[in-house]
This record gives structure tokens, sequence and C-alpha cells, in this order.
């Protein structure tokens, strides 16, 4: 107690004092860091999107669908009730730049994957109104009409993997017969397009199978949202949520 007396009558004393005692907690904080590969924790089930996919949420972020939506479930009991299981890290971790947004005039869409028909889509899509009355969306109807630019994609793909998401040369070589192979289930490329993407959905996704439309692309990026991870068997650590 006496001792004490030193410190808080030496405010350089106290000063040195501080910046010990919050050096040894920072130290504790940061330098694990340094020997961690990963803080994000392995989760199975999560693949590179397809190209389709992947094309699809280029319009999502084009379109600017984040500054209304955000694609982040947050641990919080009335969230995960409403949404499903909080998101992982892991499942936005081959996302550049990740759409976790931070505005939600609409719902959070990182679980509406297979919440909705196809068809509920493409007319949500067209004009909001047709299926929710009260919606102040906007519609979107020109994606419908619109071919889907695909002469780029192989780019796409390319850059991502630059940045760490683990295309192989073969996904990127096979983009554009993978990109086609989704819309069209009776294309022979097909089977080899779910051997490297698993749990991929192929179907003509925007009901018009004469032309493969941006909205093919986004519909195609929607129905997969959240629906990687299989919540059925995921533990994580210390879960008390669920
Ligand atoms: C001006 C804000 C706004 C923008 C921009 C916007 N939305 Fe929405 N969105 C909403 C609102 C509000 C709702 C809720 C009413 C409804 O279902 O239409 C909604 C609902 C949705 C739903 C249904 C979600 C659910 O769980 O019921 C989807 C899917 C969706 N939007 C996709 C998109 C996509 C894709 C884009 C970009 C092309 C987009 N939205 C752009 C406001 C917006």
């Amino acid at each position: 107690m006496i001792k004490h007396a030193v410190f808080e009558k030496n405010s350089i004393l106290l000063t040195v004092g501080i910046l010990i005692v919050v050096a040894i907690g920072g130290i504790v904080e940061l330098a694990p860091l340094f020997y961690l590969e990963s803080t994000i924790e392995e989760v199975e089930g999560m693949r590179p999107y397809t190209p389709l996919e992947l094309a699809g949420r280029d319009i999502y972020v084009r379109e600017g669908c984040y500054n209304c939506h955000s694609q982040m479930v947050r641990p919080l009991r009335d969230e995960a009730e409403r949404y499903g299981h909080y998101s992982l890290a892991a499942e936005s971790m081959y996302d550049h730049p990740f759409q976790w947004g931070s505005k939600r005039t609409g719902p959070d869409l990182a679980r509406v994957g297979g919440r909705y028909s196809d068809e509920w889509h493409v007319a949500h899509m067209v004009n909001p109104r047709a299926v929710v009355p009260e919606s102040i969306m906007p519609g979107y109807p020109f994606l419908a009409t619109t071919a889907l630019d695909t002469s780029d994609i192989v780019d796409h793909l390319k850059a991502n993997q630059i940045v760490g998401v683990p295309y192989s040369d073969e996904m990127i070589a096979s983009a554009a017969a993978d990109l086609a192979a989704q819309v069209d289930p009776d294309s022979d490329d097909l089977d080899a397009m779910m051997a490297r993407y698993p749990k991929a959905q192929a179907r003509d996704f925007d009901g018009n199978p004469a032309m493969i439309s941006e909205l093919d692309a986004l519909v195609a990026y929607m129905q997969m949202l959240g629906t990687l991870v299989d919540f059925g068997t995921y533990k994580a650590e210390g879960e008390n949520l669920r």
C-alpha cells in the first residue's frame, strides 16, 4: 500500500508503469496471431462459387443489392430464429469483396437459398410488388432480357485465384463450359461440373431456355446462399445458441 504512493506522486513513473502493464496485455492478445495459420475455423462443405454463381454475385455487386441487404446472420437469438444458424467466418472466406453489408432495408440474404422457388425469385426480381404487395424494393426487369456476358468469366476465376480462392487450373480452363452446363441439365458437361462443384444446383433458373440471362446467374447465386454448410451435422466449439 505504501509503495503505491511512489507511483501516485510521480507522474513520469506512473506513465511508464501504465505503458508496461498495457504492453503485457497487448502482447498476450497479439502474439498468438503470429503463430496461427488462420483465424478462420475450417468448415466442411465450403467450396468456391461455380462460374454461374460467381457471375450472379458480380451482378449482385453491380446492382448494389448490398445497399439494402446484409449477408451476415449475427449470433443473436432473434436473428438465428428468423434467418437460421448465425453466419460462420468460413462461409464468406471465398468472398472478394465480402457482402456482409451494414444496412438492412430488406431482409438478410445469407441463408435465402432454397427458401423460395425459382419462379418466386423471377417474379420478385422483375417486379417485387407482384409477390410482396407492400415491398419497397426496386424491380430489375432488364435482368431477364439481358444476355449474361460470359466473355470474361475465365478472368473472373483467375482474379479470384490470385487472391487465394482455390480455383484449380482445370476449373479455370472449363469455366465457360461449366457455366453453360449449370443452366442446361441435359448438358454432357454436367457430371464434370458437379464433380468440381459439389452441391451445385443445375437447372434453367429463369425459366427461359432460349438464353443464359443475367437473371439466370442472379437466381443461381440467390439459391445457393447459405446452402453449402450442413448445419444438421455442424457443431461449433462451445456452441450454446441453438
Ligand atoms: C432499396 C432497397 C433494396 C434494394 C436496392 C434491393 N432490395 Fe431486395 N428487398 C428489399 C426489401 C424492402 C425487401 C422485403 C420485401 C420484399 O420481399 O420485396 C427485399 C426482399 C428481397 C428478397 C427476399 C428476401 C426474403 O427473405 O424474403 C430477395 C431475395 C432480394 N430482396 C434480393 C435482392 C437483390 C438480388 C437485389 C439487387 C439486384 C435487391 N434485393 C435489391 C429492398 C431492397
